[in-house]
């Protein structure tokens, strides 16, 4: 028989289950209980303490959820200062730092021909110290002014990375020192809620968690899911000190407390570049942000001969990465103009050098983009560039902002054709009508003209439309027919023989039908088969050209979207001008049989056709019954009148019975269709 063990044994092994996964997920960085079962035994956790209050204990890990709010954080004073590094931004401050540490070393009687150094990363967050009693977390603490932090330890207990006890053979007294973290992609999530509750952004993973961290209500710091990597030792009592600092990072993850895994101990400063160009080139790739590497001279002996100038240790130094952000001004924004007529607003600044190179432009995204971040020419701002993305602006730089800052405003008109700018409800995006004639979208419209499902020029790849249209030698799809074998001849990597090929491909495509030549306009929210409706409803293409939005919607599946959209393009005296040139360059086409009234014998009847049909094809009785206003599905449903069925007709045919659909044969149809 099954016996339940006891609720203080659950509650125990449960507790000891979640500190396992948060040891091996934190840690280890080797995740070994998927999410889902994460969750359940936190869910099991909370239900046991839930009927059996006298088990909570404030170590357990439903604690971490976070505790009341307190008015302010109590100052605490650091038993030993928290100190700053000192920067090094090129190879020559590295290589002075390491002849300073050298010549220390010597004069303080250590005869010492290479440094032996411990090389981790500068992790970009804030620094903390914890301090642990008989190992239990008693105080997490801010950096504050290096002497007197901020009492946070509410908050430090939400951070899941951070064990609130430490693993057996904790000395009486241990401060670990390290930075807590927001991870990027926590860090794009918590962005995205605050877009979400159209709440201010914020600009980087460290400010997120730095007001993570500086939050009154422990709650609030416990949905952030900050992390922590240790760095470096503050106070220690009752425990042998490790000899090296790489020692006391082994040492520190043995106890349970995470530590970076990318670190290297290295037997000169030479080895110090290395591991600078090597982190450097993985530093995007990486989960979070940091700004350069950390040196230390590995001996802790070492480190106390070399001593201390003012603030900041002689042995140790922070070797920079060029910065990813830095302070300029917005001079102006100028638009581009995308493939798709997207109008992008890009902020002109006054030149700044940025992550190692000099940058003049950053995007602005999108209009909301701008009035969200309330970014105005003449302001001072934060740009960023990360790895080989395009620079953006972060955030503005309050407090900076001139008296004759002026708000952006989207041009009316495409800065490029000067055809109207039009956005649609809901879009962020603001687009330029202009389409065929737009030179930005010239020649993604080209392409698209005379791609297969169009126009089909056969041979008319993206590598000639550039050559055509960089050369000025087509505008507009119309001009791809005055082409002679000559001229495209003359392009680069074109022989006689396959601009012959072409001029005969652009001679073939100048026939075509309605529905490809509605479609080869590459109007917006006009794919294929929109353009096949339009070509029957209207049979030709005038009564489109001129149809109102009313008249468009009659049409089947075309909605209030599509249909203004089709108004508009049509609207626009150049987009008619470029078809009446196509024309007179002789592109014709085969109008559509109309099917514009549903007043047919089958109007407002929806037929299936399954099985083989004695004499017709399936597409042909399909095309008759949609002439005679009737709607072809292509699936059996309570909206199906009938089901015109064949031989071998399979499992339509069985829900047909089952949903009690007419049954008829081909007879029947031409039947109907005769009346
Ligand atoms: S050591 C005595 N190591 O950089 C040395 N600091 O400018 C004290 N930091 O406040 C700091 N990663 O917030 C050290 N691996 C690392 C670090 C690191 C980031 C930060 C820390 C500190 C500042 C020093």
């Amino acid at each position: 028989m099954a016996r339940t063990k006891p609720p203080a044994e659950r509650v125990r092994r449960l507790r000891e289950d979640i500190a396992r996964a948060d040891h091996d997920y934190y840690l280890l960085d080797q995740p070994t209980l998927p999410d889902a079962e994460y969750d359940l035994l936190m869910r099991q956790l909370l239900e046991l303490e839930a009927a059996h209050p006298e088990l909570v204990s404030a170590d357990s890990p439903t604690q971490r959820v976070g505790g009341a709010p307190s008015r302010e954080f109590r100052e605490v004073r650091h038993a030993a200062p928290m100190l700053s590094l000192n920067n090094a931004f090129d190879e020559a401050d590295v290589t002075a730092f390491d002849a300073r540490a050298r010549d220390g070393l010597r004069r303080a009687g250590r005869s010492v021909e290479n440094v032996e150094y411990a090389c981790e990363l500068k992790f970009d967050g804030l620094a903390v110290n914890l301090r642990y009693e008989r190992g239990e977390l008693v105080l997490g603490a801010t950096r504050g002014d290096g002497a007197v932090g901020e009492d946070v330890t509410a908050n430090i207990r939400t951070i899941r990375a951070i064990p609130l006890h430490l693993a057996k053979g904790a000395p009486a007294v241990l401060e670990v020192r390290g930075e807590v973290m927001m991870f990027k992609r926590e860090f794009e999530r918590l962005n995205e809620r605050q877009r979400a509750k159209e709440q201010r952004e914020y600009a980087n993973p460290r400010n997120a968690a730095a007001g993570a961290l500086r939050q009154l209500d422990p709650r609030v710091t416990a949905e952030r899911a900050l992390r922590f990597f240790a760095y470096g030792l503050g106070e220690l009592q009752g425990g042998a000190e490790p000899a090296t600092h790489s020692a006391l990072l082994d040492w520190f993850v043995s106890l349970g407390v995470p530590v970076a895994r990318e670190r290297a101990v290295v037997d000169s400063i030479g080895g110090c570049l290395r591991f600078y160009q090597a982190i450097g080139e993985r530093r995007a790739a990486l989960p979070y942000e940091i700004d350069g590497v950390v040196y230390r001279v590995n001996s802790r002996a070492d480190q106390q001969l070399l001593g201390y100038v003012s603030r900041a240790p002689r042995f140790a130094i922070a070797h920079k990465f060029p910065a990813q952000e830095a302070i300029t001004q917005v001079i102006g924004v100028d638009i581009q103009v995308g493939r798709t007529g997207a109008l992008t607003p890009v902020a002109r600044l006054a030149p700044v050098f940025v992550g190692g190179v000099t940058v003049t432009n950053a995007t602005l995204h999108n209009e909301d983009e701008i009035r969200r971040k309330d970014i105005r020419i003449g302001d001072t701002v934060i740009v960023r560039r990360a790895g080989d993305v395009i620079p953006e602006v972060v955030a503005i730089v309050a407090g900076r902002r001139p008296a004759d800052a002026k708000v952006f405003k989207m041009p009316v008109r495409c800065p490029v054709c000067k055809s109207h700018v039009f956005r649609e409800e809901g879009e962020a995006v603001a687009r330029c009508t202009g389409g065929l004639v737009c030179g930005a979208q010239r020649k993604q419209a080209l392409l698209h003209f005379a791609s297969r499902r169009a126009l089909d020029v056969e041979g008319l790849g993206d590598k000639i439309v550039d050559q055509l249209v960089d050369a000025g030698l087509v505008h507009a799809p119309a001009d791809l027919f005055k082409l002679d074998v000559d001229t495209i001849a003359r392009l680069e990597r074109m022989a006689v023989k396959s601009a012959a090929n072409l001029v005969a491909a652009l001679g073939r495509a100048r026939n075509t039908t309605l529905e490809r030549f509605i479609y080869a306009l590459g109007i917006r929210h006009v794919g294929e088969s929109t353009a096949r409706d339009l070509a029957r409803y209207f049979g030709r293409l005038e009564p489109i050209l001129s149809a109102s939005e009313d008249e468009l919607l009659q049409v089947p599946d075309v909605g209030p979207v599509v249909a203004a959209s089709i108004a508009r393009f049509f609207a626009e005296a150049h987009n008619r001008e470029g078809i009446a040139q196509l024309r007179a360059a002789g592109v014709d086409w085969v109008d559509a049989a109309p099917v514009r009234k549903p007043a047919g014998p089958l109007a407002g009847k929806t037929f299936v056709i399954t099985g083989t049909l004695p004499t017709l094809k399936r597409d042909d009785a399909k095309a008759m019954i949609e002439t005679a206003g009737g709607k072809v599905a292509g699936s059996v449903s309570k909206k199906t009148d009938y089901v015109v069925a064949g031989d071998d007709a399979g499992s339509k045919l069985a829900k047909a019975r089952e949903l009690e659909v007419s049954i008829i044969d081909e007879a029947q149809l031409q039947k109907m269709l005769e009346n």
